[in-house]
């Protein structure tokens, strides 16, 4: 393997897969920064940053969350936490045709957390909710959410209770090179 190649950061992005099932242990307030801090690390265009973390813990995410989302009910019922990813409409492009791009920004954000939470041995996985308008109006009614933010996803995370096999998805007809 080439010398420049960092192992452990590719091993990270080859192991991850979505996990739904979680054990009881708790996550420490250091854990978390430290996945929050993985996710504002990500790129965003012009680096405007539009992006805003939700931490929902204890009784709120178990009686007021899992019973009121239909999507993801059930990772969200034996999560320890999970975190909504939101758009920040002050910070959005004032340009129609820019203004979408909170939505790569918050998603590459997404993914930071994703895989900084598997790299400290947490589970997690992505639910959607934009652009769906009643995953919005669903989460905005259970979380208090306002409308100065768009929630893109709500992340369920905590310590995996079984081991999970990542998928392959390596395709090669899906590459095309161009020269
Ligand atoms: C935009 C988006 C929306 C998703 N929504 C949900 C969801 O609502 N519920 C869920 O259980 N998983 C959801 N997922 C997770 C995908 O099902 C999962 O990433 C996919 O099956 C690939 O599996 P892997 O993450 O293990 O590689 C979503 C993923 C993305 C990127």
């Amino acid at each position: 393997m080439d010398a420049t190649i960092n192992k452990p950061a590719l091993d990270c992005i080859m192991t991850r897969t979505s996990v739904r099932s979680y054990s009881d242990k708790e996550i420490s307030k250091e854990t978390v920064e430290t996945i929050i801090r993985a996710a504002m690390a990500a790129p965003s265009a012009m680096n405007k940053q539009p992006w805003h973390f939700f931490v929902i813990r204890g009784e709120q995410l178990r009686d007021t969350i899992a019973d009121t989302l239909e999507y993801g009910r059930q990772s969200l019922r034996n999560a320890q936490m999970a975190i909504v990813v939101a758009g920040d409409k002050s910070r959005f492009f004032e340009e129609a045709e820019s203004v979408d791009y909170w939505v790569e920004d918050c998603s590459a954000a997404a993914e930071n957390l994703l895989l900084a939470a598997h790299a400290v041995g947490l589970g997690a996985v992505w639910c959607g909710v934009y652009p769906i308008p009643s995953r919005i109006e669903q989460l905005r009614r259970a979380t208090g959410i306002s409308e100065e933010f768009v929630p893109m996803c709500i992340i369920p995370i905590g310590y995996p209770d079984t081991i999970q096999e990542p998928k392959d998805k390596w395709d090669p007809a899906k590459v095309t090179y161009l020269d």
